[in-house]
């Protein structure tokens, strides 16, 4: 099964984006630390064309914090972008995204040149959570001007810090069904579109050979990483059934609970934290060009 998009948003989005760009001098785009280049929207390059961009790695407390290190190095590598890792619901944090702002574009400042950032990220990837925290942060600069703020989605960040939610709606990268599975298995998509089975046998494929002990440790099965790794995906699912009691009457094992199970777990960072693709992984589907 494909994960699908919805084609209808993509024109209003793009237009949305193409008149808003020209007042704002950042753009953040606002990734999920676990998977960053397939939670990356595949247009919003073009869109925000010669913009200074700071990629935020958002749910680093999920991520693997080595994995979480060369994605920021990658990002930080290219001309004009920045990259910095953060919990969007610690506003300690969140505050360095100012700075990092500020850094692009030192000549923005002042109430005759305030800074004008444009927010972007594909839903459920933590943009709602981190605007309200910066802004729970500074409420008290937030102002009176609540007809403004609604229709234009002004958040007032410092005197002279302006911060635009993304007018319409963005959508992931999923350059390869793999990506769209994990992007599903991260939860950045409605439980309608995709199978929980499905979606959790793709993930242990990955597990297995990536955090084999992860999840021995988790599920007790009282096996090596060689020996996890060398499983059938059905198998290791079948036996994390077993130990969790995911069984119907008859004794039948009963995989869809199983699955939801390993999906509450990632999710919830029961099983450790994880990143689900890596810099050369990514790499690799991009030099393949299999790019949609
Ligand atoms: P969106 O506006 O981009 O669509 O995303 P939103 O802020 O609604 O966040 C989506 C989910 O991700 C929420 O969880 C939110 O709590 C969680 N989240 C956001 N940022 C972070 C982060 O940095 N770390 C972690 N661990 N989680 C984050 P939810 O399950 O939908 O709701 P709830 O758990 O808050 O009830």
């Amino acid at each position: 099964m494909a994960i699908q998009w919805f084609p209808g948003h993509m024109h209003l989005t793009r237009k949305a984006i193409g008149e808003r760009i020209k007042d704002i001098d950042v753009v953040i785009e606002l990734l999920d630390a676990r998977l960053p280049g397939s939670s990356s929207n595949p247009l919003l390059a073009e869109l925000t064309a010669h913009k200074p961009t700071l990629k935020v790695l958002n749910k680093q407390d999920l991520a693997d914090p080595g994995r979480t290190g060369a994605w920021l190095a990658w990002y930080n590598a290219r001309a004009d972008t920045s990259a910095i890792a953060l919990d969007a619901s610690d506003a300690a944090p969140a505050r360095r995204l100012i700075d990092a702002c500020r850094q692009l574009a030192p000549n923005r400042r002042g109430l005759s040149k305030p800074m004008r950032v444009l927010i972007c990220g594909i839903p459920n990837v933590g943009k709602s959570t981190l605007i309200n925290t910066l802004s729970r942060k500074t409420q008290a600069k937030t102002g009176d001007e609540a007809g403004i703020t609604k229709q234009e989605q002004r958040i007032v960040l410092d005197d002279d810090f302006y911060l635009w939610d993304t007018p319409g709606m963005l959508w992931p990268r999923i350059i390869v069904p793999e990506s769209g599975l994990r992007l599903a298995a991260s939860g950045a998509m409605g439980r309608n579109a995709y199978e929980e089975e499905e979606v959790v046998l793709e993930l242990l494929a990955y597990l297995k050979q990536h955090y084999a002990p992860l999840i021995d440790a988790r599920y007790k099965l009282g096996l090596d990483a060689e020996a996890i790794a060398a499983r059938h995906d059905e198998e290791l699912l079948e036996l994390i059934a077993k130990k969790r009691g995911a069984v119907m009457s008859g004794g039948r094992l009963n995989m869809q609970k199983a699955a939801e199970i390993v999906l509450t777990d990632l999710r919830g960072a029961a099983l450790g934290r994880l990143t689900l693709e890596t810099v050369p992984e990514f790499e690799a589907w991009l030099a393949a060009g299999q790019l949609q």
